[in-house]
């Protein structure tokens, strides 16, 4: 089955072509941080407009470097949901169109579900009950995943853990902006604390409490805020780069001590780990290592399909597909939607 996946739930215009859910033909990401950077962060009505203007060269593009027309395929899956409401719809309305008239069925895929999906292209072999941690720009959830077929194809989501506040990458991007880094701040945060002290600055880790699998990101980012206003040399190089890693480290320690937590609870046969945080060169080797030790087994994605792309889109969608799935045309996008 050849799948056309279609992205566009944030800042980035994508389209991927998919076969069996399985193997990447084509994945095409255009990024907008370009339009973005000068404004230190997302803002919606441009992100929405330069959608509407590279959704149909970014298809295209798909195509051409998969080596195959529309006819080829044979069905196809857009993101409705969550994001920005604007740029789902761009997407979501562009998808519509190619199924209505082709007549070729449509998939509606959650987001985060594409995330989990990301997982499956290296590692179709993922061992369930796993728990997923999603850790992105808008999201921080942890899932508890079950699967009938003990594969990708019908998986099932209980959402055991979320952030009360900021999403994790929303933690990377705030502090980035405060420290004068620019946008988007995860990237740039991973470099530089590759050479600073991460035991340079000691947060205190919010408590939630002993019994709940929820985060909490607002505090640390509140901490680095007030320890800037009181120590401007914070923002110069050398102790930038020190509060980088120790901002870096804290982030990790809060996203593992919780998953740590959820799997003595719950005893997955594996761990997961996706989202675009997940591409933090520091979470996932500090996870490796962690999981390595308490003899889980642990899978993500390599750092493309880590931040948003289409593929991981496709993949979803051709589950749903398999499985009969299909949306009419009147489905809707929505900025809102839940995985569980
Ligand atoms: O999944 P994603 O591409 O978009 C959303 O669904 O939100 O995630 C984007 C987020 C941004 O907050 C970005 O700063 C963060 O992922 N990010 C990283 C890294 N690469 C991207 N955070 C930490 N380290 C990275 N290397
Ligand atoms: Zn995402």
């Amino acid at each position: 089955m050849l799948v056309l996946g279609i992205e566009t739930s944030c800042d980035e215009t994508a389209a991927a072509i998919v076969r069996d859910g399985q193997e990447i033909l084509s994945n095409v990401i255009y990024s907008q941080v370009k339009t973005h950077t000068p404004y230190g962060g997302v803002v919606p009505e441009l992100a929405s407009r330069e959608h509407l203007q590279k959704i149909r060269p970014i298809v295209d593009q798909a195509f051409a470097d998969a080596h195959l027309t529309l006819d080829a395929i044979d069905g196809i899956a857009a993101t409705s949901g969550p994001g920005l409401i604007g740029s789902l719809l761009v997407g979501l309305t562009y998808a519509k169109a190619l199924s209505f008239s082709t007549h070729k069925p449509l998939a509606a895929v959650n987001h985060i579900e594409g995330h989990i999906y990301s997982v499956s292209f290296e590692h179709p072999n993922v061992e369930f009950p796993a728990l997923a941690l999603v850790v992105s720009g808008g999201h921080t959830n942890l899932f508890w995943v079950e699967s009938e077929s003990d594969d990708f194809r019908n998986l099932k989501y209980k959402l055991v853990g979320r952030t009360r506040d900021d999403a994790a990458g929303e933690a990377y991007d705030k502090v980035a902006k405060l420290l004068g880094l620019g946008y988007p701040g995860g990237p740039i945060i991973d470099r530089l604390a590759k050479t600073g002290n991460r035991n340079a600055f000691r947060f205190s880790i919010p408590k939630i409490s002993d019994q709940s699998l929820d985060f909490s990101f607002s505090g640390i980012k509140t901490a680095v805020l007030q320890m800037v206003q009181k120590n401007e040399k914070l923002k110069e190089e050398p102790l930038r780069l020190d509060l980088c890693a120790s901002f870096q480290e804290s982030v990790v320690n809060m996203l593992w001590s919780t998953t740590l937590k959820a799997a003595q609870l719950h005893r997955p046969s594996s761990i997961m780990l996706s989202g675009g945080v997940a591409a933090n060169s520091r979470l996932r080797e500090a996870f490796a290592e962690r999981c390595a030790e308490a003899g889980w087994k642990f899978y993500y994605p390599k750092p493309i399909l880590t931040t948003d792309n289409a593929a991981m889109i496709a993949a979803a969608g051709t589950a749903k597909l398999m499985r009969g799935e299909t949306a009419g045309i009147d489905v809707n996008a929505d900025p809102n939607l839940r995985l569980a």
